[in-house]
């Protein structure tokens, strides 16, 4: 889908002219207050929508009214809501363009520009019939800059989204380290198994040893004009988590194709950044390679030790992605960052606290953690931050190592945060667990089933400052 911006679309004929409604109010279309407001008392309700035939009337074929609630409520999110809504209904009736003339009180090309794209996506790539889309849709009213970020952030997306999308045997780590080495304007360095065994990743090297699979440690640099700041983004980059050798039931295993996904995210920010050029320097990190059982694979009971000389006893084979994410914080905080986030698909038990909208956040700085809350919520998502309380540490409690790598189910997120913890030295810290919203069964809001870019927004926004 292309988008434009122009200053006025009332007299551009297209298939389409979308149009807005606020509950109580009149639309800037006399034929849609005639017909759509006076005989079919359209309400304007947040989310419905009206399409009525001009019949040549106005330059425009339809028009497509969107109800957008309550003038009061309305706000950002409600605008990326309402232009997914409308891309979605113009799929539906397979128009190839359409013009959006909004009369709002704010500048949302942002949002909106994001919301298109959102909807626009369809991962049809292995499908013989391709999904319906919009060739082109032009904006009236906002800015071309506003638009241009929302492009940029919505292009992100889709890169993220398709990564995580695609098969394990497509993602691999391999592939991983290939896209991360052709990032226009990002330095990247990727070590292999020797590499990573010289630099002493103990923790991370025992995850991948079971897969044929071999691991790829990823490191992209971006470096602003004065970059002041610097900052470590880590992304969870299991490409496929069976399990190991505690192996998965079926139903757990069928979508962890998607426990790369904060890797992607990490991907796609990284892509994004030399189109934002924020004044920072931001490393990008991922410890990719597959949880495979098989006859090398690392066992319960194994002693593995972690860059930072920590021992650790496997308690089970299944909680991989802390073991990875341990090496790359320590090797995070050797850079001498300010900064470090990890984004990671990392437990069920954070599904089951906060479910598939909202992420969970911990960390050691309350200050980064609000401002990332904050962040997270002018990006239009959800984070909640869930506690490290030294007790969680208790479950951690190993006879023969400096700690296991699971405790208690109760309490899962938060026991995975404290383990992490043990492997920050020196950075403020944030870890951002995406297991709920990373990919999705079925459709939610905007978004169709599957991958859903968890994180890029936020993380573009906190990155950009
Ligand atoms: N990748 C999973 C977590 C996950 C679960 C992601 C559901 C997305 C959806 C992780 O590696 C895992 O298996 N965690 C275990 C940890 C347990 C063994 C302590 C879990 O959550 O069950
Ligand atoms: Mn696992
Ligand atoms: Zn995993």
């Amino acid at each position: 889908m292309e988008i434009k911006v122009l200053d006025d679309v009332k007299h551009v004929p297209c298939e389409v002219l979308v149009i807005n409604k606020f509950q109580g109010e009149k639309t800037s279309q006399e034929l849609a207050n005639t017909y759509a407001v006076d005989k079919d008392h359209f309400e304007g309700k947040f989310g419905e929508t009206y399409l009525l035939h001009t019949f040549g009337q106005i330059p425009a074929d339809k028009i497509l009214v969107v109800g957008f609630g309550k003038k009061e409520e309305f706000d950002a999110d409600k605008m990326r809501l309402a232009v997914s809504k409308a891309v979605k209904k113009l799929q539906q009736i397979h128009a190839k363009n359409a013009c959006f003339d909004f009369d709002v009180m704010c500048d949302y090309g942002k949002s909106a520009a994001i919301g298109a794209m959102i909807a626009d996506y369809a991962f049809d790539k292995y499908k013989t019939e391709k999904a319906t889309r919009v060739d082109e849709i032009t904006f009236g009213k906002f800015s071309e800059k506003e638009v241009k970020e929302g492009i940029v952030f919505g292009d992100a997306m889709k890169f993220a989204r398709d990564i995580a999308n695609e098969p394990a045997d497509f993602a691999t780590p391999s592939k991983l380290a290939e896209i991360a080495s052709n990032l226009d304007g990002i330095t990247t360095k990727i070590y292999d198994k020797e590499e990573i065994e010289r630099m002493g990743m103990g923790a991370y090297l025992a995850v991948g040893k079971g897969s044929i699979q071999p691991p790829k440690f990823i490191h992209m640099k971006y470096t602003g004009k004065n970059a002041k700041k610097k900052i470590a983004l880590i992304g969870k980059g299991i490409c496929f988590d069976s399990g190991g050798l505690d192996i998965k039931p079926p139903a757990s295993m069928l979508t962890m194709r998607d426990d790369m996904s904060g890797a992607a995210c990490v991907l796609a920010v990284m892509r994004a950044l030399t189109a934002l050029e924020p004044d920072v320097e931001v490393h990008g990190i991922i410890a990719a390679c597959e949880n495979m059982p098989s006859g090398s694979s690392y066992k319960p009971g194994d002693i593995l030790r972690a860059k930072n000389g920590k021992t650790i006893e496997v308690d089970n084979t299944d909680a991989e992605g802390r073991l990875t994410l341990a090496d790359a914080l320590c090797y995070a905080c050797e850079l001498g960052v300010d900064e470090v986030i990890d984004i990671a698909t990392l437990t069920g038990a954070c599904v089951v606290a906060l479910g598939s909208t909202v992420a969970g956040i911990m960390g050691n700085d309350e200050d980064m953690i609000s401002v990332l809350i904050r962040t997270a919520k002018n990006s239009g998502e959800k984070f909640w931050e869930l506690p490290l309380f030294p007790e969680y540490k208790d479950s951690l409690k190993s006879d023969i190592a400096d700690m296991k790598n699971t405790g208690s189910r109760q309490g899962g997120a938060s026991i995975a945060g404290v383990f992490l913890k043990e492997f920050v030295d020196g950075p403020k810290w944030a870890h951002i667990d995406i297991a709920g919203t990373a990919f999705l069964e079925k459709p939610q809001k905007e978004f169709i089933a599957g991958a859903t870019g968890a994180g890029v927004r936020t993380l573009l926004n906190y990155v950009k400052g």
